[in-house]
Parts: structure tokens; sequence; C-alpha cells
């Protein structure tokens, strides 16, 4: 029968929580052959972000290992030798198929069987397939999904076969904005698509989301809005040919890209683990339900303390600071001792063309727009605050300096009082560089 292993500590994913996690416990002085990193993955923890942008760009382009974990945010870079040095194991290519948190054991697609005496989660998010509600012909070739490096692999060798080709880009998300703009990049001739009246309707408001589809229009990015790919036909080689719109419109298509959203891996834990709104409910600690089973990043939804209420948060700063705060309170509790409640203030940003903006906090409330968001001038900088019961709440700004960040962040975190909307909009940055 196949060879049992037994960690102390076992992470389950080795995406950027799970390489986050790693370096927390060696700085917390993790043993040798106490800890494994279990992924699906071939390649060790790297920086999501990077694959719907520098590795997609035909110039300037980024290679693993120039973006292991963690140089993200301007730390140490983890190369496969790192783990070595440090008795960590990498055990990649291998897909963890079954859970059973009662006899504390996971076992691989191939049987191996590896225990722990302690668990991080950290499976992070699959994507939602097009076939998953039914779209027809949504399995010919070149219709692509971004979620791992295996992915991106394929997208870039598509951008070389299909040159001066086609792309249509179903959904007008993250993915949508970042992979329209790779790319348009690479010469491509791209066009959007998605159902809402504008694009990123989950944080951007009319008068954001203006200026970006102005700027994406004057790049030769074409949008169609208000409606969704309803099927696909292929060529005779099983490539993608067109794309059916809902409305009836067809649109020729040599590659599909489709970021309709993602889904988080909870399911190898169903029933066993208690759940909330889509993810692994945790305490302020990241512990689960489960005796010392904790689960971090995409799939944990946590108390964010400054809101009072249980959240789930799928983007990179969070999945980073959520296994560093797990690895602390694994540690603490061993020692007997305590740390700090995850006290989190929400951070997204986005990049693409020579675009950049950074949100911090809630948006939610009234939203007043500041600055120039027309996106014929220059240099673009516009942002936007919302306020909830008089107090602005969140803070978005577009071509921000580091400095000026820093400020909307500290707005978002303080959550000042703000009498007027036309006197806050009326000062802009300025009412942020104040507190
Ligand atoms: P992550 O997805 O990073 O890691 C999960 C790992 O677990 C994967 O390696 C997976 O293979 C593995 N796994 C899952 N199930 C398994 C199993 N059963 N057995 C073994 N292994 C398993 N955010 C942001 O703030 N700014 C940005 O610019 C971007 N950009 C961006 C681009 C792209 C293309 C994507 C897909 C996502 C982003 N994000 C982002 C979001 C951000 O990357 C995301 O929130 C974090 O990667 C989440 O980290 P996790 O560790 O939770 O999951
Ligand atoms: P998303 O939730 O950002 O966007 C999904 C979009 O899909 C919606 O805005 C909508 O326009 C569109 N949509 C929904 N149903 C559709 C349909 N039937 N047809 C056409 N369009 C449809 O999700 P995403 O862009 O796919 O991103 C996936 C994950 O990756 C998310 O967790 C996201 O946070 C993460 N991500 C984050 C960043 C970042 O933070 N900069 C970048 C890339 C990816």
């Amino acid at each position: 029968s196949m060879a049992e292993k037994h960690f102390k500590y076992i992470a389950l994913g080795g995406g950027v929580s799970g390489g986050y996690a790693a370096r927390e416990f060696a700085k917390q002085g993790v043993q040798p052959g106490e800890l494994a990193i279990i992924s699906k993955e071939a390649v060790a923890p790297y920086e999501r972000p990077a694959l719907s942008k520098a590795y997609l760009f035909p110039e300037g382009t980024a290679r693993l290992p120039g973006f292991h974990v963690c140089v993200g945010s301007g730390g140490e870079r983890l190369v496969p030798d790192w783990y070595k040095e440090k008795g960590i194991e990498l055990i990649l290519s291998t897909e963890i198929v079954k859970a059973d948190l009662s006899s504390k054991s996971l076992t691989s697609a191939s049987g191996e069987i590896f225990k722990y005496d302690n668990l991080v989660i950290a499976t992070g998010s699959t994507v939602i397939k097009l076939s998953d509600f039914g779209v027809q012909g949504a399995d010919a070739k070149n219709i692509f999904y971004l979620r791992e490096i295996d992915d991106a692999d394929k997208l870039v060798e598509a951008i070389k076969t299909k040159k001066n080709g086609k792309v249509v880009l179903v959904g007008g998300g993250y993915i949508g904005l970042e992979l329209s703009a790779a790319m348009r990049v690479n010469d491509l001739d791209v066009t959007m698509v998605y159902p809402e009246p504008w694009c990123m309707p989950r944080l951007f408001t009319a008068d954001i989301a203006k200026f970006y589809e102005g700027y994406y229009t004057n790049k030769g990015v074409k949008i169609i809005k208000g409606t969704v790919a309803a099927g696909f036909s292929s060529h005779d080689n099983g490539e993608v040919k067109e794309v059916q719109l809902k409305d009836g419109r067809v649109l020729a298509a040599d590659i599909v890209v489709v970021g309709v959203g993602g889904r988080p891996l909870t399911a190898l834990f169903k029933g066993q683990v208690a759940e909330e709104k889509g993810g692994i409910k945790t305490d302020g600690f990241f512990k689960t339900s489960v005796p010392d089973v904790y689960a971090v990043g995409d799939v944990a939804t946590f108390p964010l303390k400054l809101y009072g209420e249980l959240r789930r948060v799928e983007h990179v700063d969070h999945a980073r600071k959520s296994a560093e705060q797990a690895v602390k309170a694994i540690k603490a509790s061993e020692e007997g001792k305590a740390v700090e409640e995850y006290d989190y203030l929400p951070y997204f940003y986005s990049r693409a063309f020579d675009l950049s903006w950074q949100f911090y906090g809630d948006n939610v409330g009234d939203a007043v727009l500041f600055g120039d968001n027309d996106p014929a001038s220059s240099p673009h900088k516009f942002g936007s605050y919302w306020i909830k019961d008089g107090k602005v709440v969140g803070a978005f700004l577009e071509s921000g300096t580091p400095e000026e960040n820093k400020a909307i962040a500290k707005v978002a975190r303080v959550q000042p009082p703000a009498d007027s909307l036309e006197q806050l909009s009326k000062e802009g940055l300025t009412f942020a560089s104040k507190i």
C-alpha cells in the first residue's frame, strides 16, 4: 500500500497564502520536517497577480523564478531552494481529492495519504466556467480561462499563433479589464462583452467606469454592454470561430478569454466545517469550527472588525495577511500566548496599460467623484470617496503617488466625518492629505 506521511503542519494549497504562510512559519522558527505545502500546481508559490499582467506582455515579460512569493510585497523571493534549506517539504503536482478532518488526513489523486496535526486550508478559488451554466459550444478550442500558470502558458501560446487575430473578452470584471489591455498590448483586435451597464460594477461607480471605458475605447478596445455570450461556433478543427451574443449579434473570434468570476474551493470540506457566505467560517485568528484547522485567503469568511461583519475577500493583500495572521496564531497558541485579532482594511488594486488604481475601505453609501475623469486629459488623476452615516468609509484613486495612496488608505481607516458631498468633491485629495 501507499506510504503515509505525517507533518506537524500542512498548508493545503501552494498559492499566495500557502507561500506567505511558509515564510511566516520560517520566521517563527519551524523545524526541518515539520511543515509541508501541498499544491496541485507544478511550481513553488508565486504572486498570482502577475499572470494577468507582465506574464502576458510582449516586453518586460515576467517569468518564473522572477515572481515567486514574496516579491509582490517587497519581500524575499522564495525559490524552491529556499524551502529545501528550511526543511519545508514542497509537495507539488499533487492534488488532494479527499480530506477527512476527523482523522486529520488528506488523500491525493494518486492515493498518497498525508496526516497532520494542524491544517491550514489555502485552496483559493477556481474559475466559473461558461459550461457551468450550459452555454453552447463553450468547450471549443481557444476558449481560455485564467487562474493558474498553466492557463497563462496556454494563453501565451495562443497569442503567438494567432498574431493580429480577433479576441473576444467575456466579462467586465478584473480579468476582463486586465486581459483586454494585455491583449491590446499584444496588437490583437479586442472586443469586450459584459451584461452590466458599466464595467467592474462590484466596485466602480458609473463615473469611475466612464473613465476606463473611454480610455479603453481610445486604445482601440471595442466594448459591447448589456448582453452575454450565449453560444459559440467552431471551425472543423475544433477551434472557436464565432461568439453568438444573446442580443443576436455575432462576433468573429480567434481567441476567447472568459472572466465571469471565481468560486472558492471548499468542496473537499463540505459538511465537515462551518461555512458562511460561500466560504469557510473563521474567527479573527482564521481558526475554523474544527480544532487545529485554519482557513486563509480566498476561502476564508472572517470577521471584518472595522465593519462588524463576516466577509470573504478575493484579493492578494488579504491572502498574504491572513496567512501570516493564521501562522502567528498557531505558534502563539502553542506557547500559550495571544496575538491580536485580525483588523483588516480592505485593499484592492489593478493595473492595465499605463493606468494604476488603488481602493481602500468599503464602497457603500453615497459616492462622490473628485478630480478630472476625462479619459482624454492627462495625467488621469481622479478618484472617489464613499460616505456612509456622515463618515468617509471608502476611497478610490487612479494614478496616485505613493504618498497620495497612503493618504486615501488613512482616510478609509480613520473614517473622518464629512458634512458636505460638494465640499468633499471640491477638496479631493486635499481632504485626504489633512487626515
Ligand atoms: P491561490 O489561488 O493563490 O492558491 C490556491 C492554491 O491551492 C493553488 O495553487 C491551487 O492549485 C491549490 N489547490 C487548490 N485546491 C487544491 C487541492 N485540492 N489539492 C492541491 N492543491 C490545491 N488580487 C489583487 O489584489 N490584485 C491583483 O492584481 C490580482 N490579480 C489577479 C490575477 C489573476 C489572473 C488571478 C486569478 C487573481 C488575481 N488576484 C489579484 C486575486 C489573488 O490572486 C487571489 O485573491 C489570491 O491568489 C488568493 O490566494 P489564495 O492562496 O487564497 O489562493
Ligand atoms: P469578477 O467577479 O471581477 O468579474 C466577473 C464579471 O463577469 C462581472 O463583472 C460581469 O461583468 C461578468 N459576467 C458575469 N456573468 C457573465 C456572463 N454570463 N457573460 C458575460 N459576462 C458575465 O471576476 P473575474 O474578473 O473573473 O476574476 C476572477 C477572480 O480573480 C476574482 O476573485 C478576482 O477578484 C480575481 N482577480 C483579481 C484581480 C485584481 O484584484 N486586480 C485581477 C484579476 C483577477
